[in-house]
């Protein structure tokens, strides 16, 4: 027994680190060597979590409904368990591992549950709005290499929840509304008309919310707008605009998906100004602001 082992004496100590070892050579005979080294880190991870906190049964017992109900939540819709590595920033550090900043490429973070594949492809200009109730934004930006080379022809997804923090795909209805994709074109620059990110929470009706409430966390995120960029060549790019000045911003992001160089001016503009593509606003405020991507090459 070491001074830091948690156990109460030797002999406790050495029946642990057996169990350990034991569990370990059990994978011995992996075929796979990544499976392998990845069962037998998680083995020694988790008994040690275990035995650094003296779990009790009732904890595991807990521990092990809480897990089952989050599955029994996962479905196509709700994806409870995705959500629970999100509030305990495993998906962001996964992003952060497999991420590595390279130069002054923008940086990558949280894909979130609300992408889907098949949004509509909106020209330059183009509103992705398609009737979601919010401020317009108009968004515009370039899409370069870490030489400042613009990046022709790189599909730019965008997705976005409306004023009441919801995205398409929580309306009861089907509507397509929120999302879009277009390229960039051959100067490297996009513009697109969307909505001003507002602030929701994440969804919290379930397991995950209540022990957001049991450790006292909000689960609100920061405002944001998503965006996915591919380009042949390129590393693909999952990330978020962030808006400066959300009070959220010194609260915290719930999934720990904000970083400084990501987070942007959105310059609100009184009702009555012309939009930058001369669309008349009907007295309506409206943002606007500047998202400049750049992409680090693929490894
Ligand atoms: C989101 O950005 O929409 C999101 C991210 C992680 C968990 C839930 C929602
Ligand atoms: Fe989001």
């Amino acid at each position: 027994m070491t001074d830091r082992d948690p156990a109460a004496s030797a002999d406790q100590a050495a029946r642990e680190h057996g169990l350990v070892e034991s569990v370990v050579a059990s994978f011995a005979n992996c075929a796979d060597p990544r499976l392998r080294e990845v069962m037998s880190s998680l083995t020694r991870h988790l008994h040690a979590f275990i035995r650094e906190v003296r779990l009790t049964e009732e904890e595991w017992r807990t521990a092990i409904r809480f897990l089952a109900e989050a599955g029994r939540l996962a479905g196509d819709e709700h994806q409870e368990l995705v959500l629970l590595s999100d509030v305990l920033g495993a998906s962001m550090q996964t992003v952060a591992v497999n991420n590595e900043a390279y130069e002054h490429a923008t940086e990558a973070t949280v894909l979130g549950p609300f992408f889907v594949t098949d949004s509509p492809g909106i020209p330059h200009g183009g509103d992705l709005a398609g009737g979601a109730a919010g401020t317009p934004c108009w968004v515009e930006g370039t899409v370069t290499d870490t030489d400042g080379s613009p990046v022709a022809g790189a599909r730019i997804e965008v997705w976005e929840a409306d004023e009441d923090g919801l995205y398409d795909v929580q309306y009861a209805d089907g509507r397509v509304a929120g999302r879009a994709h277009l390229y960039s074109g051959d100067d490297g620059g996009y513009c697109f008309w969307g909505l001003k990110p507002g602030s929701y929470p994440v969804p919290h009706d379930g397991p995950v919310g209540r022990l957001l409430e049991a450790v006292g966390r909000s689960p609100q995120r920061v405002e944001h707008l998503h965006y996915m960029v591919t380009a042949p060549g390129y590393r693909t790019l999952v990330t978020q605009a962030f808006v400066e000045g959300d009070p959220q911003l010194r609260l915290g992001d719930s999934v720990f998906g904000v970083k400084d160089s990501l987070v942007k001016r959105f310059e609100d503009q009184r009702p009555g100004t012309p939009g930058p593509d001369g669309r008349e606003l009907d007295g309506q405020a409206w943002s606007r602001v500047r998202f400049d991507v750049v992409l680090a090459p693929q490894p």
